[in-house]
């Protein structure tokens, strides 16, 4: 035991209180519950599809008919959200499946709000799977292959626009660019979506975690990377920049991302703005652990559970994760 302590409390005996079950569950300080998990999903043309995804066993690209009936299951386990992610047929320089009324993810949210009206329906807004090059803004071919920011917001103002036409309940864009969110909340409140929540990607990485997620979304960048908008790992005080400057902008609730890696960054996010904070542990952490488990080095409930209470000891609210709904089911069975 710490010698200090000792000194201040010669009577502390923390095994005490870690003698039954009971007595450890009256003195837990974090709760994990379903309702704090957000599913993301899948969504692609077709009927009937569901085409797995190599790298995240159990996870698959979607026809709208099968992403309803994904969110459908986890719903009944008590999994209060999805989070929207689309596969286009066509992809070009201007992103204009992300815009378009009938495009994919615009198609999937009328079809889930119409299904299931009490799940609540979160969209990825981004540019990067409906760009050929792959990046998440326009790229200007005067610029030798520069994201320029300020092309990139309209057209990220639309798409998050045409995701509330849809029926979209929260809005979460991923882009990195600055003024990202300013742009949104100012197209929504002049077309009557002034009650429609923003959900910043406040503080996202440049992470390679993101890898197994690029053949999910099939959003790779053709050339060069992200980190001219992502932000640099080695930066835990600029984090706090950025959420500072999404909230000045509007954004309703922050999220840090990656995860597990960055928890720091979660602690600091919660603790300096008391804002509604969500975590999202990206595909990596998920196949690190769905890999590890399918050697039966780890035990993958116990981990994954272990995992996502630590986001919420560090200070998520809400946790998207691909886990939503065994998760929300190993926590229904009890641990
Ligand atoms: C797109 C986007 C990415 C993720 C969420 N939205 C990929 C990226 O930025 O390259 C990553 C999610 C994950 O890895 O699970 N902007
Ligand atoms: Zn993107």
């Amino acid at each position: 035991m710490n010698s200090g302590l000792i000194g201040l409390f010669p009577n502390y005996r923390p095994r005490r209180l870690r003698r039954t079950p009971a007595l450890r569950r009256l003195v837990r300080e974090t709760s994990l519950q379903p309702g704090q998990l957000v599913l993301p999903l899948f969504a692609r043309a077709g009927q009937k599809a569901r085409r797995p995804v190599a790298a995240m066993p159990g996870v698959f690209q979607l026809s709208p008919d099968q992403a309803v009936r994904e969110a459908e299951k986890a719903h009944a386990l008590g999994v209060p959200a999805v989070l929207l992610f689309g596969i286009p047929d066509r992809k070009d320089e201007r992103a204009s499946g992300a815009y378009a009324r009938h495009g994919i993810v615009q198609q999937t949210v009328r079809l889930l709000k119409k299904e299931l009206p009490q799940l609540l329906v979160l969209t990825d807004v981004c540019l990067c799977e409906y760009m050929s090059h792959g990046h998440c803004g326009i790229v200007d071919p005067k610029s030798g292959g520069v994201v320029a920011n300020d092309l990139t917001l309209p057209l990220l103002a639309r798409a998050a626009l045409s995701h509330a036409e849809a029926g979209a309940d929260v809005l979460a864009p991923s882009d990195m660019m600055d003024g990202r969110v300013a742009a949104i909340r100012r197209a929504l409140d002049q077309h009557g979506f002034s009650a429609t929540p923003i959900l910043s990607y406040a503080a996202k990485f440049a992470s390679a975690y993101y890898g197994p997620f690029r053949e999910a979304a099939e959003s790779a960048p053709k050339f060069s990377d992200r980190r001219s908008y992502q932000m640099d790992p080695a930066n835990g005080r600029e984090a706090l920049r950025e959420v500072a400057l999404d909230i000045a902008e509007g954004a309703d609730m922050v999220m840090v991302k990656p995860a597990l890696a960055y928890l720091d960054v979660l602690y600091r996010v919660k603790t300096q703005f008391a804002y509604p904070t969500g975590a999202y542990a990206v595909s990596g952490e998920y196949s690190m652990i769905k890999a590890a488990a399918a050697n039966g080095w780890i035990d993958e409930r116990a981990v994954t559970l272990e995992s996502l209470l630590a986001m919420r000891r560090a200070g998520a609210d809400f946790i998207v994760t691909y886990s939503a709904a065994e998760a929300a089911r190993w926590l229904r069975e009890g641990v």
